[in-house]
């Protein structure tokens, strides 16, 4: 008799046994799949490489390639929710609930409340370069054109001075680009435009209202804004990123950065 037909391994489990099993199988197997880092990633080491499949094939000969969700990363739900990637995704909120809540706090319409909060999700989220634009588009699809429009803006209105509406260049980014950091041309460029555009306002009061000091002493909570998440934010039934929108890939690479494809 081996040890598996012995009676007490015979006997039949409960259900939630057997869930408990399927569970420990799954993250083994999951632990057990090759986790690959894109050349961006390696880009930001300075270096100029890929991963090669063959190469991590043949050091790893008995696993296969990870294609889903990493292990390594807070578990997302089927259908994520604005909310979820923030809670799970978004290395900080702070920032942009601070944000928000100036404007909340400033009798500001909802949209522009909204734009606030979701004013660098590209820096929180994704990636800092040319963020502003990053993150626009991963809204685009769900949200009033204004507001992604203002998010886009907002990258290259922040450089430039608006005396009238008491604006001025931050002092922080002479500390951490230097006295003498003139933005690139196509900053200018952008600039120019938005401050011809009907919904320059909107940009602007990111701007206005972007803290650029974290006040550890600041009261913030996600819970004030779900409402008017709710209420200006699509979130599309299939869950953000199986929604086929125009932005759903960045979700999901969002939600799975390391699958192999
Ligand atoms: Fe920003
Ligand atoms: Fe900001």
């Amino acid at each position: 008799m081996n040890e598996h037909t012995k009676p007490e391994f015979a006997k039949p489990m409960t259900l939630s046994e057997r869930a408990d099993e399927l569970e420990e199988q799954m993250m083994n197997e999951l632990n057990a799949r090759i986790a690959t880092k894109s050349t961006l990633f390696h880009l930001a080491e300075g270096k100029v490489e890929m991963d090669s499949g063959p190469a991590l094939k043949a050091a790893n000969p008995d696993k296969y390639f990870l294609m889903g969700a990493d292990p390594r990363l807070p578990k997302m739900p089927d259908k994520p929710t604005l909310i979820d990637f923030m809670n799970h995704r978004f290395a900080s909120t702070n920032h942009l609930l601070q944000s928000a809540t100036h404007a909340l706090k400033g009798g500001h319409s909802e949209k522009v409340i909204l734009a606030c909060l979701l004013h660098d999700i590209g820096v929180a989220g994704f990636i800092r370069a040319d963020h502003g634009y990053w993150g626009a588009q991963m809204i685009e699809p769900y949200v009033d054109e204004e507001v992604s429009w203002a998010v886009r803006m907002h990258q290259a209105l922040r450089f430039f001075p608006d005396p009238s509406v008491g604006y001025e260049y931050p002092e922080m980014y002479i500390r951490y680009f230097g006295a003498d950091y003139k933005p690139e041309p196509y900053i200018v460029a952008e600039y120019e435009r938005a401050r011809n555009h009907k919904w320059y306002m909107t940009a602007r009061l990111i701007t206005i209202n972007d803290i650029y000091s974290f006040d550890p002493n600041a009261k913030v909570n996600l819970d004030d804004f779900v409402d008017i998440i709710g209420r200006n934010f699509k979130q599309p039934k299939e869950g953000l990123g199986f929604d086929n929108s125009p932005s759903s890939h960045m979700w999901r690479t969002l939600m799975w950065p390391t699958r192999f494809l």
